[in-house]
């Protein structure tokens, strides 16, 4: 079993580079294989999600080629299936994007229902509420989503509540639907805009994505194209908040900052120091941070993604921090590996009482889940001694290099056998 070891106490220092976007390259994937000619895509992060879900559609006959690490091609020509059913499949959330795209384009599919991170109950009503609209009839057996359509048929869809998944699913079954479809309160994250480009890309005809209501007219075919996926916000903001817990000073490049605001905001508020470019943002911390109240919330609110990290900053900071997490009812599970570093955090319901404390002490922790994981590296980056992570699959699920990043910012952290005692007194020796 794979580990991180860190010795923490080390500002991060220096400048580092951002890769594509996860949610973005799950939903850009799945929508290529819409198209009967090849579509090439840069900047595609290389993370575990992707990466079983390029297998998944290679699995259906889709013609994959890697071009590069960060470029893939892809053929949706040869289809031959639309039973998608593999086990890696299940553990990951974006396998859902197969049944939008599979009934667009062949008017059925047979696909596991996703599975993704453990962190509330996870329903999927909005999307199927969303297919039958359109014309299909849906039915969940023997831990499948069955979705058939004789047409698929533009409607008026208003969602209950905005849904990533929802939004990008029924915008990718709905521009191949018979005339046109609206989708009302959709969510709005940076990657519902960056699926629609690329659908756009395509010949697909969205307008909206990004606004409160998004408006597609159905289109027959979907042609070839290269589209390059935008960076990921979420993997921005875990080294803003890193730089700001091991107080450092760190350039973050190839990012968009205009999707980082929420998370910009907050470090302002807390007292770091954020200066905007171009694309890439600079985050210095020369002091102790003080505390603030975090609501969760859909773009452009604060990102549930960055709940974890942002918790974990508060529990260093000065005085008392509230964070209140609206969007998964059991995404504080974390907090008890954190307060075996120390922290002091009192969870009651979906808000984390925080009184912040001068300093964490490293520990042997495991990582519940993706983000939360990865506020743990956070945290292990700024105890003092060392801290060890397990469960890393969860991490490195959404994170490219993640040890190999950190250390390029003069962090020590390494990817080590967890039983091989010898990379754990080589790796000590060489920190202290
Ligand atoms: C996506 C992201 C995930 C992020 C989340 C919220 C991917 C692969 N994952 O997850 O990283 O944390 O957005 O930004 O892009 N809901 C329903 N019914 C539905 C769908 C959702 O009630 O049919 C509820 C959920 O329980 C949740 C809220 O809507 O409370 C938001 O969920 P959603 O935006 O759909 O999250 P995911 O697409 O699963």
């Amino acid at each position: 079993m794979k580990q991180y070891i860190i010795k923490g106490g080390t500002p991060l220092r220096g400048e580092v580079m951002i890769g594509g976007a996860k949610n973005a390259a799950l939903g850009i994937i799945v929508a290529a294989i819409m198209a009967n000619e090849p579509v090439t895509i840069e900047n595609l992060p290389d993370v575990d999600d992707v990466n079983v879900l390029l297998d998944a559609i290679e699995g259906i006959g889709a013609i994959v080629e890697r071009l590069d690490i960060h470029t893939v091609r892809i053929n949706g020509a040869l289809i031959n299936d639309v039973n998608v059913d593999e086990d890696s499949i299940r553990k990951i959330r974006g396998s859902y994007y197969l049944v939008g795209a599979l009934l667009g384009k062949y008017k059925k599919a047979l696909v596991a229902l996703p599975g993704g991170c453990q962190i509330g109950s996870r329903p999927i009503d909005q999307h199927i509420k969303g297919f039958e609209q359109l014309g299909a009839e849906v039915t969940i057996h023997h831990g499948r989503i069955d979705a058939k359509a004789e047409q698929l048929t533009g409607n008026h869809i208003y969602l209950d509540c905005p849904s990533v998944g929802a939004t990008i699913n029924i915008m990718m079954a709905a521009c191949m639907a018979e005339g046109k479809t609206i989708i009302e309160n959709p969510a709005k994250e940076p990657h519902i805009v960056d699926v629609a480009n690329f659908l756009n890309s395509m010949g697909a005809n969205i307008k909206g994505a990004g606004t409160d209501a998004i408006r597609i007219r159905g289109v027959d075919s979907l042609h070839g194209s290269e589209y390059s996926i935008i960076p990921d916000q979420i993997e921005a903001g875990t080294y803003m908040l890193a730089v700001a817990a091991t107080g450092g000073d760190v350039y973050i490049k190839n990012v968009i900052p205009k999707h980082l605001e929420a998370i910009t905001a907050k470090l302002i508020e807390i007292g770091a120091k954020v200066e905007e470019f171009d694309d890439c943002v600079h985050v210095v911390s020369d002091r102790r941070l003080s505390y603030a109240n975090v609501k969760t919330m859909p773009y452009p609110g604060f990102p549930t993604d960055m709940q974890p990290q942002m918790t974990t900053l508060l529990a260093l900071s000065e005085g008392t921090s509230i964070v209140t997490e609206t969007i998964f009812e059991t995404r504080l599970k974390y907090v008890g590996e954190l307060r075996r570093m120390g922290a002091n955090i009192t969870v009651e319901g979906n808000a984390a009482f925080i009184t912040g404390v001068e300093g964490f002490t490293g520990a042997a922790v495991s990582a519940p889940d993706l983000r939360a994981g990865a506020a743990l590296v956070m945290a292990g980056l700024a105890a003092e001694g060392f801290t060890y992570v397990d469960q890393i699959q969860y991490i490195e699920r959404g994170y490219e290099n993640f040890e190999q990043k950190i250390r390029g910012l003069g962090g020590h952290m390494e990817k080590i056998d967890a039983e091989d005692e010898r990379a754990v007194r080589k790796f000590k020796m060489k920190v202290s």
